[in-house]
């Protein structure tokens, strides 16, 4: 088949499977669009974290959301969350946000609130969505999908690695604890748990460097597309 309609690249998986810098490489080598979810998920606890709110509660979370701006511009390297007018890219990746994160993607109704935003993501010529319920949930029609993994000790290193490069300071034992304490949130709750769609290809990245999965994706997506 040569698939010439845009299409979306689904790519599931933990944090720090690696799929945020594939999902990047892929859409920079495709000239596809790039949908962070979890950037979304975080601008969203931010925005709750910044009012005061009790993430605890889902009704006072929802109540903050009602007035939600963000957007989005395009940097040298990467793409620079806006919250109200305000760069936010530092404090999105603060290991707080990303906790908060997980605590609000829990609730149904902020799931819902965030779909439809994530779906206008799809323009043409094609989309490569990152996040935990893409194949899932956000685009279950998705042509090809990924699923990520590696192990927590790995996952917890490069989290360190990114923060440490970022101008942010970490601990590597606490970095694991937080990482399998998210994991397990993401992987039990009842809204769009964290798992693998039936039709997703599982890659396992603990032992491959960026390259080499890169290689091993767009060999994927060149067989389902040729
Ligand atoms: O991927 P990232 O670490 O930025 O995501 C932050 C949190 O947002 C995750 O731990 C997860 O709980 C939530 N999330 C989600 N669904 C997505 C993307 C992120 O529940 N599609």
């Amino acid at each position: 088949m040569s698939e010439t309609k845009p299409y979306v690249i689904a790519i599931d998986g933990p944090g720090g499977s690696g799929k945020g810098s594939l999902a990047l490489r892929l859409a920079k080598i495709l000239g596809f669009h790039l949908l962070d979810s979890g950037a979304i998920y975080r601008l969203a606890a931010l925005k709750a974290l910044k009012s005061g709110t009790n993430i605890k509660q889902e009704i006072d979370v929802l109540e903050a959301l009602q007035d939600f701006n963000i957007h989005f511009e395009s940097g040298e390297e990467l793409t620079i969350p806006f919250l109200d007018g305000e760069d936010v890219a530092a404090q999105i990746r603060l290991e707080s946000t990303g906790d908060a994160a997980s605590v609000i993607a829990q609730y149904s109704g902020v799931r819902a609130c965030l779909l439809e935003r994530q779906r206008q993501c799809f323009q043409p010529p094609g989309l490569v969505a990152d996040g935990r319920d893409m194949g899932t949930v956000v685009f279950p029609d998705a042509l090809i999908k990924f699923f990520l993994y590696a192990s927590v000790e790995i996952r917890a290193q490069r989290r360190y690695n990114q923060l440490i490069s970022m101008g942010i300071s970490a601990n590597i034992a606490q970095l694991q604890a937080d990482i399998s304490e998210r994991d397990e949130r993401d992987r039990n709750r009842s809204e769009s748990p964290l798992v693998p769609a039936t039709d997703a290809l599982v890659v396992d990245s603990s032992l491959l460097d960026l390259d080499q999965v890169t290689e091993l994706m767009m060999s994927h997506i060149h067989e389902v597309t040729e």
